[in-house]
């Protein structure tokens, strides 16, 4: 059965360069989860763009003498140079800063509006003194009420994820005040749009109650969120949230409103309702009509996925849903699974871009492969835990999995069959056990990874593979083909082809995680197709600007999630290593640049 998948990494700020952190957790299982689905023959929309909005973007742009804009802009074209290098197979990456984002983002507001979910408040905010400026989410920084983490921002802590108003801050410090300086901060009424959350606790509670296949961290801390400290039959942990900002850069405030120009919509409004408007976007980039509808429809093959980072949990299982339903009516989905990840730290270290304590995604990329990196960020992927990315681990694994076990598989077979067996996969005489043996695993991992693929436990599909992998190359070792040829070609031949099909077979499986290398690796096997698409980048003109994306286009292939079906005979690609041995110095060479 074809069902419809939508599937969506956040949307990252683009106050600097993407690094390992950001697409550990969010992009790289994405792309795992999207290149999956599509093989199985799945209806897969997968869309998103960079976050443009916000203190994080206002901050950075004011400590750098730009518009926001300018900041956006830049670091959104190289976030677009990045995902695509890396194999980001997003139908979509777009951006918040476009007319189609705003024009949506205005009718959600509206309607909550109209609808009695929307209401005004003037209600009392931090106020700078001395730079005579209202201090709104990260404009602040102070001690957690709950968990009293120093270094709290004024939206949300970053420690234990608790979303905050600068207001509960323990001894809070304006932004604004330089090093050594001390603002002097007041606190002032201003008014404010507010969504009217508690409208929506219950049925929330509800509905996240029957999402028993969630992580259980995602599901207890949404579940917790929303009882508060109410009983089960009456959950009360939301509270009302301001969705505006005194700020000049963000999705103004609809006219039909009122006249408000010194008010945003606060970015965590615009960027979760970015999911749909992307959806929007992505059919109207394509002349594709209201195809996008397909995802956007309540029906029981229609399934929505999340790959978020956990400090975005609430976002994502609370307040998205709560537009969803205000904004739908009961017809919109409300997300399926919301697999978030926890942290990838650095060298036992968080990424700090303050620091200097980061590897950035366009700089490993410039001399290293893709594939590698996916592979370390798979294998390593923080999805119970943190995990922490190490240059020495990434080396060693490069050396001793990829190029070793399954590099070396292959080339080492497919090499000896191309030189000995005229080019071709070799006609194979009557199987014994083992090859049956083998051959049978090989076409079971497909099964059994697609399963940890689709229950999005990437790591033990990963894993599954190569111990595959590692058992095709002790089957190679004990029938030698190399020495039984000079006495049995038929046996050696018979043994290579079982390798190829088992090749074939864990090409198939590991194509979600490698997708460079399995595309280089079905040439070899003889297939003329592709089994990766290709990307696009394309300037979007609207009326007031333009908007750069990036676009996946898949392949038109026959190849899908099925086993090999090679036969004897079928003529072999020319083989070439699929991996390269790294030195051991790049483990010196680039620690030493961190922190510098
Ligand atoms: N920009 C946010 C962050 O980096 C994530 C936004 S995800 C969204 O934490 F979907 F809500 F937009
Ligand atoms: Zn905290």
């Amino acid at each position: 059965m074809t069902n419809k998948i939508s599937s969506y990494p956040a949307w990252p700020y683009v106050n600097g360069p993407l690094h390992l952190g950001h697409v550990a957790g969010t992009f790289v299982p994405n792309d795992i989860f999207v290149r999956y689905q599509r093989l199985r023959g799945n209806d897969v929309l997968s869309v998103t763009g960079s976050d443009t909005h916000g203190t994080p973007v206002t901050v950075t742009a004011e400590e750098e003498g730009r518009t926001p804009r300018e900041v956006a802009e830049e670091y959104h074209a190289l976030a677009v140079a990045s995902l695509k290098q890396l194999g980001i197979s997003l139908n979509l990456y777009t951006h918040t800063d476009t007319e189609n984002h705003y024009r949506i983002t205005q009718q959600f507001f509206l309607k909550l509006f109209r609808d009695g979910y929307i209401f005004q408040q003037s209600d009392p905010q931090l106020y700078d003194v001395d730079a005579a400026r209202f201090l709104p989410d990260r404009y602040v920084e102070g001690e957690c009420p709950i968990c009293h983490y120093p270094r709290a921002r004024g939206d949300q802590c970053e420690n234990c994820g608790n979303l905050l108003d600068p207001l509960q801050l323990i001894n809070p410090r304006s932004r604004f005040a330089k090093p050594g300086e001390t603002h002097k901060l007041e606190v002032r009424e201003t008014s404010h749009f507010y969504l009217d959350l508690p409208k929506f606790n219950k049925p929330l509670y509800e509905w996240a109650k029957q999402q028993t296949h969630w992580k259980p961290n995602v599901l207890s801390f949404t579940l917790n969120y929303l009882r508060g400290e109410g009983a089960d039959e009456n959950p009360t942990g939301l509270k009302p949230r301001a969705i505006t900002r005194d700020l000049e850069w963000g999705v103004p405030i609809p006219p039909e409103v009122g006249n408000y120009p010194d008010k945003r919509i606060y970015v965590w409004f615009d960027a979760v309702i970015g999911y749909y408007s992307a959806s929007v976007e992505w059919a109207q980039d394509f002349d594709l009509g209201d195809a996008w509808k397909k995802w956007w429809t309540v029906a029981p093959d229609v399934q929505s996925f999340q790959f978020i980072g956990k400090d975005n949990i609430v976002f994502h299982t609370v307040i998205w849903p709560a537009l969803l339903l205000g904004f739908g009516d009961g017809k919109l989905p409300l997300p399926s699974n919301v697999p978030a990840n926890e942290f990838l730290n650095l060298e036992g270290r968080k990424f700090s871009k303050s620091a200097h304590w980061a590897v950035w995604v366009h700089e490993f990329l410039a001399t290293y492969d893709a594939d590698p990196l996916r592979y370390l960020l798979a294998a390593n992927l923080p999805e119970y835990a943190d995990t922490d990315f190490k240059w020495s681990e990434f080396v060693r694994r490069n050396n001793d999995e990829l190029v070793a076990t399954w590099g070396n598989l292959a080339n080492r077979t497919l090499t000896f069959t191309y030189k000995n067996f005229d080019k071709r996969v070799p006609t194979p005489g009557a199987l014994n056990d083992d090859d049956r043996a083998l051959l049978e695993k090989s076409e079971r991992a497909l099964q059994v990874v697609g399963e940890a693929i689709h229950a999005c436990r990437f790591r033990d599909g990963l894993q599954h593979a190569f111990e595959i992998a590692r058992e095709a190359n002790a089957y190679l070792n004990q029938t030698e083909p190399w020495k039984t040829i000079k006495v049995d070609r038929e046996r050696a031949g018979t043994s290579l082809y079982v390798v190829l099909r088992v090749l074939d077979n864990l090409k198939t499986a590991l194509y979600p995680y490698l997708p460079f290398s399995s595309n280089e690796l079905h040439h070899q096997l003889g297939y003329t197709d592709d089994l990766a698409g290709t990307f696009e980048t394309r300037t979007i003109a609207e009326e007031t600007r333009d908007h750069l994306v990036l676009a996946y286009i898949p392949p038109k292939t026959n190849a899908g999630w099925k086993p090999s079906a090679l036969r004897g005979g079928e003529p072999l690609g020319e083989p070439k290593a699929l991996f390269k041995k790294l030195d051991e110095s790049v483990i010196e060479i680039e620690t030493s640049k961190l922190g510098k």
